[in-house]
This record gives C-alpha cells, sequence and structure tokens, in this order.
C-alpha cells in the first residue's frame, strides 16, 4: 500500500464515499492496493502519489479522454481561454461557435444548449422533454447518472435499474412523490417498450436511450421508437455521453441509423474539461425558454473552447478510426489470449469501449486480473476504452503482459482455489455503501 490508499483511508473519514464518482472508488478495481490518486498523467502514462509510473489500458479518465491526457493542442486552446478570462459578465462567443459546429456534424438538429456533467446535461434534455409535451413519464433504456428523474425508476422497484449497467442504484432522498414518473425498459428489447407504451402511452412526455454500449441495435429497434415518439408526439432522446465521438465524429446515431429529436454529449467531446451539450429540433428545443433552466457556471469559457478544439483535432486526425481499430486489436487479443490459455470469457461492446468478462468466478478472475497487471505497471480491469495517445506499442506492451496474466489466471483456474492467489479483498460489482 503506498500513499494513495492513505490518503484514501483519510478521504473516507471526511468525503462519504471517498470520492466524487464510483467508477473512481479504488474498490471498483482492487480494495487496498489501487493507487488511487495521481500527481500526473499525460498522453495514457500515469504517475500514482509514490511518482511509480503506469500505462493506462483501462478506462481513460471514465472515458472523459479520447484524445489522451492532458492533450498539447486542447491545453493549448485552454491556456488562452484562461488568460483572456475563463468567466465575464458577458458571455463566451464560442458558445456559438460550438454551437454552429455541433449543427453542422448533425444537420437534423437546429438549436443547442450546455451545461457541463453528462447526468445534468441528460436532466436538461428530460426538462425540456416535460416542458415540450406537458407530459411526466419518461421511458428509457441504458444508464444516465445520478438525478432523480433516472434514480426515481427504483422508487417503484427496487431493482428496476439493475441490469441498466450499475446494479444496486439506491433512491434513498428522492422524492416519494416521484414514484411512476419514469419506467426502464431494455435495450433491443420491443415487446417490453410496447407493453409500456400501451400501459402509459397517454402519459409519456419522452423516451430515453444510449445509441449504444454492449450490444449493436437489432433491426426494427429504433424503427420502432421511431415511429412511436412520432406517433406520440414526443421526443426521441440519445444519450451519447459514452457513446459519442467514439466510432466517427460525431453522435453515434448518425452511423447507426437512428433518428433522434434531442441528443445530449458529454465526456468524450471536450477531453477532460466539463462540458456538456444539448442538441435537437427547434420544435422541441424552444420549450427550454418556458422552464426555468440556468446556471452561472454553464457559462465559463473553458468547455466550449475545449469542446471545439477536441472536435477538430478528433476530425484532423480522424481519431475515431484510431479509436476503432484499438478496440478491435483489444478484443482480438483478449479473445486469441483466452483461447491459448483455455479461459472461458465473453468479450463485447464497441471497440472503443471494449469489455471482457470472465464466465467462471467472475469477480475473483477480475481482481487477479487487475492485481496482477498493476504489477506489470498497467491500471487494467475488464474494460478497456480506447483513446488517440493509445499507440501500438502500448497495445503490443499490454497483450504481452495479459498473455502472461492469463496464463497465471489459467494455472489459478485449474488449481480450483484462485483466491488463495490474491493479495487483499475482490472488487465490487456495483453501488453500495463502503461503511
Ligand atoms: C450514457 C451516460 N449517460 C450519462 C452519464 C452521466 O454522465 P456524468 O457522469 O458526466 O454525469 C454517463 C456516465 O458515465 C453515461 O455513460
Amino acid at each position: 500500500m503506498g500513499k494513495g490508499q492513505d490518503l484514501y483511508k483519510l478521504a473516507k473519514t471526511l468525503i462519504p464515499g471517498g470520492v466524487q464518482l464510483l467508477s473512481k472508488r479504488p474498490e471498483q478495481f482492487l480494495p487496498d492496493q489501487w493507487p488511487a490518486y495521481y500527481q500526473k498523467a499525460k498522453g495514457c502514462e500515469v504517475w500514482d502519489l509514490d511518482g511509480k509510473k503506469y500505462i493506462d489500458m483501462s478506462f481513460m479518465g471514465i472515458g472523459a479522454c479520447t484524445l489522451g491526457y492532458a492533450d498539447d493542442d486542447v491545453n493549448t486552446a485552454v491556456q488562452k481561454a484562461i488568460a483572456d478570462g475563463n468567466m465575464c459578465t458577458l458571455n463566451a462567443p464560442e458558445e456559438v461557435e460550438l454551437a454552429e459546429l455541433m449543427i453542422e456534424l448533425h444537420p437534423w438538429a437546429n438549436m443547442v444548449r450546455y451545461a457541463r456533467g453528462g447526468g445534468d446535461a441528460m436532466t436538461v434534455a428530460v426538462r425540456i422533454a416535460r416542458a415540450a409535451t406537458k407530459k411526466d413519464i419518461i421511458l428509457f433504456s441504458g444508464y444516465h447518472g445520478w438525478h432523480d428523474w433516472y434514480l426515481s425508476a427504483n422508487l417503484g422497484e427496487n431493482n428496476a435499474l439493475d441490469g441498466q449497467l450499475l446494479p444496486g442504484l439506491k433512491p434513498a432522498g428522492v422524492a416519494r412523490g416521484m414514484k411512476g414518473t419514469s419506467y426502464p425498459f431494455f435495450y433491443n428489447n420491443k415487446t417490453e417498450f410496447l407493453e409500456l407504451i400501451k400501459k402509459h402511452g397517454a402519459n409519456v412526455g419522452g423516451v430515453v436511450i444510449e445509441a449504444v454500449r454492449n450490444v449493436e441495435p437489432n433491426e426494427g429497434f429504433f424503427d420502432l421508437l421511431t415511429k412511436e415518439t412520432k406517433r406520440l408526439g414526443v421526443p426521441l432522446i440519445v444519450d451519447e455521453v459514452s457513446s459519442g465521438f467514439r466510432m466517427n465524429c460525431g453522435g453515434a446515431h448518425m452511423i447507426l441509423g437512428l433518428q433522434p429529436d434531442i441528443a445530449v454529449f458529454a465526456k468524450g467531446v471536450s477531453n477532460g474539461f466539463p462540458m456538456g451539450i444539448i442538441i435537437g429540433k427547434k420544435e422541441f428545443m424552444d420549450a427550454a425558454q418556458d422552464s426555468f433552466i440556468s446556471s452561472t457556471y454553464w457559462t465559463e469559457r473553458i468547455g466550449p473552447v475545449a469542446a471545439i478544439a477536441s472536435i477538430k483535432k478528433m476530425r484532423q486526425f480522424n481519431v475515431q478510426k484510431h479509436m476503432m481499430e484499438c478496440g478491435k486489436k483489444i478484443q482480438e487479443g483478449w479473445a486469441k489470449l483466452a483461447d491459448k490459455h483455455g479461459l472461458n470469457i465473453h468479450v463485447g461492446s464497441i471497440y472503443p469501449l471494449s469489455h471482457f468478462d470472465f464466465n467462471e468466478t467472475p469477480l475473483v478472475l477480475k481482481t487477479l486480473f487487475t492485481q496482477e497487471m498493476l504489477a506489470k505497471g498497467f491500471l487494467a480491469t475488464n474494460s478497456y476504452y480506447s483513446c488517440f495517445a493509445h499507440k501500438q506499442e502500448h497495445i503490443d506492451a499490454y497483450l504481452t503482459a495479459v498473455d502472461q496474466v492469463f496464463e497465471l489466471i489459467s494455472i489459478a483456474t485449474k488449481e480450483k482455489n484462485p483466491e488463495k492467489y490474491l493479495k487483499g479483498p475482490l472488487c465490487h460489482s456495483g453501488f453500495k455503501r463502503l461503511n
């Protein structure tokens, strides 16, 4: 245990849950051993508080850094914004430049609003939908953040959100009066969606989905969503917070054949600087004027400046093609190496957000994988988020290490007691109280 774990112990006495994002909890990776904090991050390299260097082949800032950490071009643009004044009584002109750029990339949209976080931006979209339709119920699929409109789905049925990415999300603190205002359905499940429409259709104010995550859309799924939302006159909202700017320069809906009314971007659009973007059709977006949607720091300058610089660089270097290729190499590498060592794994997800699962004793083997990869100098888990800073040399080094770690896991599995190789507790698999 290094300085990072010491600091994390202190953090847990001062900050409930220790950190601000569940996915950054050290317990999600390797309890008691994960370095927890960084002093510097550049490209795909990370230095912990003890000065130890790692290659990040895990989440790259939980999906925020599509170009890589501390990208020189984005940083230069941001440094100019800081020097010229990040905040002012007047507005930042880059808000308009970014709006034009987003509409150029998504010609079906003609209006834009901003927030900073992904969950915030999604909440703006849902507010606009309810304001425009004057109806309360939101049908959704996937993960959309921590806000009340989303968590209220768990007021009805305690585990309604399980299976929508993060299990165990608790709605404590969400007003019980919100029960029955949002209902989940599973991606690609047309029957489930139609049942919800049958039951709640008259009161549905919007339908929310992630463009894509673990599986590709089935034939006819998007068409059904479009048909039903059009029939009801309510917006189809696509959440591109994780899927946007990964497979193509813009929303994944553009290449998957989904025609939304509103699309929401955050995270990967501004390379580590806070930015949330809501784009949509005027007929719905205009309702943003009928509701009070307003926040001081949604007007600061760094967000739009970072987004413009990131998008321009992604466009110039065809970054998404690189990210797709990296993910493909990693997925193929996992599958080939698992085969070589006789391991039973499932590999999936879109290439830039690649993922594998051990089919037997998954948590034990995942913990062992992270533990052994860390010892070899990699931040690694059973997910790999690609970025522009990942070069062939990183992929080669990573797969060489995976080869060795899979060999050990294969031995441990054959001995039927893989726990004995663990130097600490098992990693966590979902949301829970820490102490
Ligand atoms: C699809 C999707 N929507 C919304 C969010 C929430 O974004 P944020 O964590 O920036 O609030 C996330 C975060 O992972 C996400 O993946």
